[in-house]
């Protein structure tokens, strides 16, 4: 399974690349207005240059912001013009689902966009999946990556019924019952059986299964487990996943063993 880092701040994405650990950047609104909110005085299209080479050689998705077919896919061509040239990694995120209500027109307006952009060779990772359904249609539609929220489905399920929960909280794969009942939203018991379900349906085509929204250690090693091609993971995710305190206890006895002999080996 292949690693991005999801973040838009340069320092951590900078060090997850001399870490030799990233095989790519996720971005979204939220995570650019935390980069840009903490810089003073930033030249934008400077700094996303600069996220972009330092990334070079692996996808980094920028989303866009419009939410009409129109506008999303002139949004889209434009970043690809502005930013591609720079290191050649550019994917554009498209929403699978722009609309904000069910009375909404807008529906399908995503799917237009991944059309129309695939079509002219732009590469595009589709977001906000919540059902295996709309991975399907943006697969069908051509997008280069699908792009299920873990961590948001278990949050959902959780707050449908009343439980209480801290967002880094580890959500078992295998789902939570309710009396005799597992909880489920629409038969989906936990964000890790979404990324395992879009796996399983997208067998077959070139599409990529990415696990986003993950928050905890345990969630990244079973959305590898489910087969996710990629998992996208937040900085303090990354760094979570060196730690175990039998790990501490070792080196704290290998350190008190040291036969001084050895060690002027090589001095
Ligand atoms: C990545 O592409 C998503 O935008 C991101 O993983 C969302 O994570 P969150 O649900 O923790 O905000």
């Amino acid at each position: 399974m292949k690693v991005f880092i999801d973040s838009a701040d340069l320092d951590e994405i900078k060090q997850a690349y001399e870490w030799g650990i990233a095989d790519g950047v996720t971005t979204n609104p939220s995570l650019m207005k935390k980069a840009v909110d903490k810089r003073k005085n930033i030249n934008l299209k400077q700094y996303l240059n600069q996220i972009l080479e330092t990334a070079k050689g692996t996808p980094v998705s920028l989303e866009v912001t419009e939410t009409s077919a129109k506008g999303m896919i002139t949004q889209g061509k434009k970043l690809y013009k502005l930013f591609n040239p720079i290191a050649n990694n550019v994917y554009i995120k498209i929403p699978v689902n722009p609309a904000f209500k069910d009375s909404d027109k807008t529906h399908f307006a995503g799917i237009e966009a991944i059309k129309a952009l695939t079509k002219a060779n732009i590469p595009v990772n589709c977001t906000l999946i919540f059902t295996p359904e709309q991975a399907l249609l943006a697969a069908k539609a051509g997008a280069a990556f699908v792009s299920p929220f873990a961590g948001r489905i278990d949050d959902f399920i959780q707050t449908n019924n009343k439980i209480k929960f801290n967002k880094t909280d580890y959500f078992p794969m295998e789902g939570k019952e309710k009396g005799k009942v597992t909880l489920n939203d629409n038969g989906i018991v936990s964000g890790i059986d979404l990324v395992a379900q879009c796996v399983e349906i997208l067998e077959g085509y070139k599409t990529e299964v990415l696990a986003a929204s993950l928050r905890n250690t345990r969630q990244v090693r079973e959305a590898a487990l489910v087969g996710a091609d990629i998992s996208t993971l937040p900085f303090s995710v990354i760094k979570d996943m060196l730690k175990h305190s039998k790990t501490y206890q070792g080196m704290k006895n290998f350190t008190k063993d040291i036969v001084t002999d050895y060690v002027k080996l090589t001095k």
